[in-house]
């Protein structure tokens, strides 16, 4: 556990930060692809409405999330969680708990889609089954990665509907 951990907006300073974090999260066979979409959402987030929270302690950009917005016929306020990475020293202290706790909380009453492992994001109450009502944009390396997180009183579409996403998600080496 980080004793001065704090997450907040991220901030313009913070854009290499954001970068180095997902450059040193993730393995080097798509570091440099998941890096340059956070940038990418990053510098378009005023046309877009994506939001990106860090995790600073002692004063070092430690972790970065970003939350997009999604849109499909008939679908309620919708995002997707993405990226999402720690730094590798610091990981299993709870910063990327703390992260998506802090983005969930954020956009509160929006569903929200995520691709990723389930035995990560199910502790949030990411469910596999529900996002069949959600089709992604581009067919999936791993179909069992693609959940959502149904918020209460949000109705699910009568069929399942296609979502689109933002220009800098809008790409299918990404899925
Ligand atoms: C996945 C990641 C963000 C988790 O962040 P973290 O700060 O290490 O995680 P936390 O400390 O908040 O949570 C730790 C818990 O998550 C589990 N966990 C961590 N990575 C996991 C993974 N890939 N799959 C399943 N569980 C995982 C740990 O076992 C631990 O479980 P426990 O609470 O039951 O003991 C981080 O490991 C990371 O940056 N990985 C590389 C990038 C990546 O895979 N991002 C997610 C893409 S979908």
């Amino acid at each position: 556990m980080i004793i001065d951990l704090q997450i907040r907006a991220a901030a313009a300073a913070d854009r290499e930060a954001i970068r180095h974090v997902h450059l040193r999260a993730f393995a080097d066979s798509e570091n440099q692809r998941v890096a340059q979409l956070a940038l990418d959402l990053w510098d378009s987030q005023n046309q877009t409405g994506a939001h990106a929270w860090v995790a600073e302690a002692h004063g070092q950009v430690i972790g970065h999330v970003a939350f997009s917005p999604v849109t499909a016929p008939s679908l309620g306020p919708a995002h997707i969680l993405a990226p999402l990475g720690v730094l590798p020293e610091h990981h299993g202290q709870g910063v990327g708990v703390a992260l998506v706790r802090h983005g969930l909380n954020a956009v509160e009453g929006a569903l929200v889609l995520v691709y990723g492992d389930p035995a990560y994001y199910g502790r949030f109450g990411f469910r596999a089954e529900d996002a069949v009502w959600c089709m992604p944009p581009y067919e999936l390396e791993h179909p069992m990665g693609w959940q959502a997180r149904w918020p209460i009183g949000l109705a699910q579409p009568a069929a399942p509907v296609t979502i689109r996403c933002v220009p800098a998600l809008d790409d299918s080496v990404l899925w």
